[in-house]
């Protein structure tokens, strides 16, 4: 009995002085007095040995050892839990979740990338309304009314009131910039255009456009052709050749088309160009004079270039897109494969 009561003793200091770090010290605390072969259950076998006169007195003392190491173990339990806790959730070595990325548009990679090579010749962007009254889209622009060439778009007419249009090109915002009287002028105006064309593969009722404007002295058909081979080639490439042929267009005097080496058989011939060689990207020409006046700039002063490409054309050329109506069903089989590129 008073060995059983020394052990006891000695147990009892080591288990008050017990302070663990982590839960490696509290478990290693718990196999050793708590354990199946812990010390608790290994002191209770002693009881055997104890005379019966003792053993209530034995047992007490006993019960008093168990409670006291339980309670040591219970005082430091948050350690064992918390560990364990963190070790379900969060396991760093797990590899991510991957979190799917989304994609900018084809179009607006584009556009961007269109944007951003005239701005590099010191173009700024103007933008417009979609919504356009007569004025801005045909009258300012040499297309007064009945003026046959309103019949080369296809215009949508708002029926609430007959002089408002959805635009049928981005020229109009270039007519806005130049009614502000500010020069020189130059602006690259994209944005989003409409005309009523039965939808299919090839036409679409919206698309969208970058138009360019520059007017200042001295402005000649050199600057337009140098500016738009300069884009050619910061967008296609270094080696795409460029052509112009006589074109008509009633804002521009004398205008042009301009088409690029096939960037896809680099001019052998293939469904791309239709075994041309080339491909048709533009429309351009110098201001018309008309034009000029009807914004109150002297034309025997000043001159200017314009131009204007659909944003979905240069995309279909630059990536073989072959359908128009690809771009607006937010198919996204189609659009995740332009994830890469910018
Ligand atoms: N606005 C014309 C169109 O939409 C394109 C163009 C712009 C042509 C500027 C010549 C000069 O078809």
């Amino acid at each position: 009995m008073q060995e059983l009561q020394n052990q006891i003793t000695t147990y009892e200091a080591e288990i008050k002085s017990f302070s663990p770090a982590n839960a490696i010290d509290l478990e290693a605390y718990r196999i050793r007095f708590l354990g199946t072969k812990g010390i608790v259950k290994q002191i209770f076998s002693e009881m055997k040995n104890v005379p019966v006169a003792q053993k209530k007195e034995a047992g007490q003392l006993l019960n008093a050892f168990k409670i006291l190491a339980e309670e040591r173990f219970e005082a430091f339990a948050h350690l064992q839990s918390t560990e364990t806790d963190t070790k379900e959730s969060l396991d760093i070595s797990l590899p991510g979740v991957a979190i799917p990325l989304g994609t900018r548009h084809p179009l607006r990679m584009v556009e961007n990338k269109i944007v951003s090579i005239f701005e590099k010749l010191g173009f700024s962007i103007a933008t417009g309304p979609e919504v356009e009254d007569d004025w801005h889209n045909f009258t300012s622009l040499n297309m007064p009314e009945n003026h046959t060439a309103r019949d080369m778009q296809d215009t949508f007419y708002v029926a609430s009131n007959p002089d408002w249009v959805l635009r049928t090109h981005t020229s109009s915002a270039q007519a806005r910039v130049m009614e502000r009287g500010e020069l020189p002028v130059r602006v690259i105006c994209p944005g989003r255009v409409y005309r009523n064309e039965t939808i299919s593969a090839r036409a679409h009722c919206f698309f969208h456009q970058c138009e360019g404007l520059y007017v200042d002295k001295g402005v000649s058909f050199a600057d337009l052709k140098q500016t738009l081979y300069y884009f050619v080639t910061e967008m296609f490439g270094a080696e795409t050749k460029v052509r112009f042929r006589p074109s008509y267009f009633p804002f521009t005097e004398p205008s042009a088309e301009m088409d690029i080496s096939c960037t896809v058989c680099g001019g052998s011939g293939c469904g791309l160009c239709k075994h041309t060689g080339w491909v048709e990207i533009l429309g351009c020409g110098m201001v018309h004079p008309n034009m000029l006046r009807n914004f109150e700039i002297d034309p025997e002063i000043y001159t200017g270039f314009a131009f204007g490409m659909g944003v979905e054309r240069i995309t279909q050329i630059k990536y073989q897109v072959n359908d128009l109506r690809l771009y607006s069903q937010n198919d996204v089989r189609f659009l995740r494969q332009f994830q890469s590129i910018e």
